[in-house]
């Protein structure tokens, strides 16, 4: 089959999404499937990228990018033969021959929320991974609580702000921070890789924050800084009408750092650590991935989640959000996670594929 790998993108998550591209290039069933790379820039120009999982490789002096080299895909229209096309820089077309599902392994806004989920649904190409609804939901924290919620999973107590509410009457909301107790994490409703999140202390903390946030979206949510653990569960939609998969739950351990922020995912800052599986009970293993299926099911999820958890001091376990694309290269937590439960890195993209063929 032919597969189409589409990463990069609008987002502040571009470079992750390329790493992501480079471990996915690498470890492709190459016997299985024919690969077309396309990039998208940080512009949103569509281009034909080169199949060379080195020059995406996740390196945190340099992260990688995808860049605008002057080619442009062509998308067939419903009714065509699916061929994709490139147009050169010479203005030449060339065509790329039919694509038979889309890998879209690009994280954010513009990618993971169901905007390309939506175009390639209106261009009738299958595709991998979650849809328009579940992807919309999941990157909107504040919309992934309402859904937890309304399934009767707990989420962590929080207040939504927006702009324009914050401009207005900040000294309601930061009476209501108050109220919330802190330490608070102040996070963008939508964004990923802790782009823009801090954890804020005190009152005097607070403003700083708050713009932090307002500069990746203008809707925040303030949340409890939960006591506890961080564990991570990988999901995976069940074949035909098999029940969701859950994987062998994992841990974010923090140690030195105040939280696992983005130095500490991607830039090689020390302090946190990814380990799976996690040291749990085999009944705290068991909870979570029920959880996890669950909240999967709660937002009607397709394809894939990983769904990050605290697991509390008082042993409750309270679903902090989903990702519905989440970090996918070899030592990302939703790939080691599988790993551990014994399907392989390119079992998993094969997997991933097959759902998306289906
Ligand atoms: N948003 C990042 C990629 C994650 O969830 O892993
Ligand atoms: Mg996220």
């Amino acid at each position: 089959a032919t597969v189409a790998v589409l990463f990069g993108g609008r987002s502040s998550e571009h470079e992750i999404s390329s790493a992501t591209a480079g471990g996915v290039l690498g470890a492709i069933d190459r016997d299985r499937y024919r690969v077309i790379p396309v990039g998208i820039t940080r512009e949103g120009v569509f281009v034909l990228e080169q199949d060379d999982p080195d020059r995406f490789r996740l390196d945190a002096h340099k992260l990688p990018e995808v860049v605008d080299n002057g080619t442009r895909i062509l998308w067939p229209m419903p009714g065509d033969d699916r061929a994709l096309r490139v147009r050169r820089a010479d203005g030449t077309i060339d065509d790329l021959g039919a694509v038979d599902v889309v890998l879209p392994i690009l994280h954010g806004l513009h990618g993971e929320d169901g905007t390309i989920q939506g175009f390639l649904d209106t261009l009738a190409i299958p595709y991998a991974g979650g849809g328009v609804l579940d992807s919309a939901v999941c990157l909107d924290k504040h919309f992934t609580k309402i859904a937890l919620h309304d399934a009767g999973i707990a989420v962590a107590p929080g207040i939504v702000v927006r702009s324009r509410r914050w401009a207005s009457e900040p000294d309601v909301v930061r009476d209501e921070v108050t109220a919330l107790g802190y330490p608070v994490f102040v996070k963008p409703a939508r964004a990923g890789s802790s782009v823009g999140v801090s954890k804020v202390h005190g009152p005097d903390e607070l403003d700083g924050a708050m713009r932090t946030a307002f500069d990746e979206d203008d809707k925040i949510l303030v949340e409890c800084g939960m006591r506890g653990r961080e564990i991570e569960v990988a999901v995976l939609e069940g074949r035909g009408s098999a029940p969701t998969r859950a994987s062998l739950p994992g841990e974010i351990v923090v140690t030195t750092r105040e939280f696992y922020d983005f130095e500490g995912k991607y830039l090689g800052g020390d302090g946190a650590e990814v380990i799976c599986p996690a040291d749990l009970t085999d009944a705290q293993t068991e909870r979570i991935r029920d959880i996890g299926a669950r909240a999967f099911d709660a937002v009607e999820g397709r394809g894939l989640a990983r769904v990050d958890v605290f697991l509390t001091d008082d042993d409750e376990i309270v679903v902090n959000e989903l990702n519905t694309m989440p970090g996918f290269t070899p030592i990302s937590m939703y790939p080691k996670c599988w790993i551990a439960s014994g399907l392989s890195y390119a079992d998993l993209i094969s997997e991933l594929i097959e759902l998306g063929r289906a």
